[in-house]
């Protein structure tokens, strides 16, 4: 098990060049190994997630080839997929896992979708009720979790769907299964989520209409070959942004970084809460907003956080609570159960966490309370749990910059997941952080 040490105080300064964004990492896998002809991916996250992706693919056929910085794909067309020979692992992935499980379900051939013990444990019903809907036959264990068992050769069609939770996850996994299914299929979003997989099946030169929150997208259409160039991953850019904010002394830039309006959520909550933080030569790369950040030491104040704004931050909310408990008064998060079932449970992860280091907190089902102390030490030192979870134990190696003493992470593996170097590159920063391997 690799242990995370910090030692507490310094700052962050410098550029620090975070790695490619993981959602458009897994689309431009996805989306190249199905289109025609060969795609150049840019910027690739070679995390141990989306190489699960490309590993699925390259199980069913797909052939990919490093030229320097850049990962081509040579697709095989809409219906070129091969059968595996065994399951796809998808390992930690519940992106892997609902998005493919969209695209499986369009296929000749029968798969099966692995994962973890964690991605196990995490609600897979919510892919395999529209999935049904449309015709597949998807079959999960207890109540709809992994593995899945998906049938191939069944005849989809279009249906009107509405999911139940606003989830970027469920809308691309209906989006992709109806690129397989006759007629129109339509996706009507109940609150924003990511629209990474509208974008870039555009750029794949598949026509996706919007009205209002609806989606449709027509089924039979092909894929043609793309160059990706995949911005630097917000989420991996939230942990120094919250870092170089509760820092004394701070200043960083994050180049490159995708600022998509439907993943910036991050970004409007800490400005609210009182975050210096600059936008530089904001440009479209590939499709997707992108911009140099500039980040520096702020005092905060605490904020209400609920509504729409919960899904375009979802996953920032660890590296939030962090920033909320440096705060001066109150935060409250509500309208947030969904992070009761994201790699862990976040809300009691992070509550336990921050409890430990001594932080004033309120847990509800759906959101927490954090009471903030704006000046000195936000936190005492201890020995934290990351339950497996990646974003919970970078957001606690920030928590070090305003600890009065050492803070220890357990279970740190899995930031592998998403942020391959962090360890390396938040040193470089100025965190006082070191890694090492140690026997449960
Ligand atoms: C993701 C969507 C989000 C997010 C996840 C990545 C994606 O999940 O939490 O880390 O790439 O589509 P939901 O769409 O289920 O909220």
């Amino acid at each position: 098990m690799r242990r995370f040490h910090l030692q507490p105080g310094a700052a962050l300064r410098g550029r620090v060049c975070v790695p490619g964004d993981k959602s458009v990492s897994h689309r431009a896998i996805m989306l190249s190994a199905i289109a025609s002809g060969r795609s150049r991916i840019t910027g690739f996250l070679e995390s141990a997630d989306c190489l699960a992706t490309l590993h699925a693919f390259e199980a069913m056929g797909v052939i990919f080839a490093r030229d320097g910085e850049a990962l081509e794909v040579d697709g095989v067309g809409r219906e070129g997929l091969q059968a595996p020979v065994g399951p796809l692992d998808l390992g930690n992935s519940g992106t892997s896992m609902r998005l493919m499980s969209g695209l499986m379900a369009g296929q000749r051939f029968d798969s099966r979708l692995v994962g973890d013990a964690s991605l196990s444990r995490r609600p897979m019903a919510r892919v395999i009720e529209p999935l049904t809907r449309m015709g597949a036959r998807i079959e999960g264990q207890d109540g709809g979790r992994a593995p899945l068992a998906i049938q191939g050769g069944q005849p989809l069609k279009g249906i009107d769907y509405t999911p139940p939770v606003a989830s970027a996850q469920i809308k691309s996994c209906v989006l992709l299964a109806g690129l397989y299914a006759d007629g129109v299929t339509r996706v009507t979003e109940p609150g924003i989520s990511r629209d990474h997989t509208e974008r870039m099946l555009s750029a794949f030169g598949v026509s996706v209409e919007r009205e209002a929150r609806t989606l449709s997208i027509a089924g039979g259409q092909a894929l043609q070959a793309a160059d990706v160039a995949v911005p630097a991953d917000l989420s991996s850019a939230a942990f120094f942004i919250v870092g170089a904010t509760i820092a004394e002394s701070s200043a960083i830039v994050l180049p490159g970084v995708g600022i998509n309006p439907t993943r910036r959520g991050v970004l409007d909550i800490l400005k609210r809460m009182g975050a210096d933080i600059r936008l530089h030569d904001e440009r479209i790369q590939a499709g997707e907003p992108v911009a140099d950040i500039e980040v520096r030491s702020a005092s905060l104040k605490g904020v209400d956080i609920g509504g729409d704004e919960v899904e375009l931050a979802i996953d920032e909310f660890p590296a939030i609570f962090i920033a909320a408990a440096c705060a001066e008064g109150t935060t409250r998060l509500t309208g947030a159960a969904e992070l009761r079932v994201k790699e862990s449970d976040r809300i009691a992860v992070m509550a336990d966490g921050l409890s430990r280091l001594g932080v004033d907190v309120r847990v509800a089902e759906d959101g927490l309370t954090i009471v903030g102390t704006a000046t000195g030490a936000a936190f005492g030192g201890a020995r934290i749990e990351s339950h497996d979870d990646h974003r919970i134990a970078m957001a606690f190696a920030m928590a070090a910059l305003r600890a009065s003493a050492p803070i220890e992470i357990d279970d740190c593996d899995f930031v592998d997941t998403s942020f391959p170097g962090f360890v390396t590159l938040a040193g470089e920063a100025g965190l006082q952080i070191r890694a090492s391997e140690v026997s449960r």
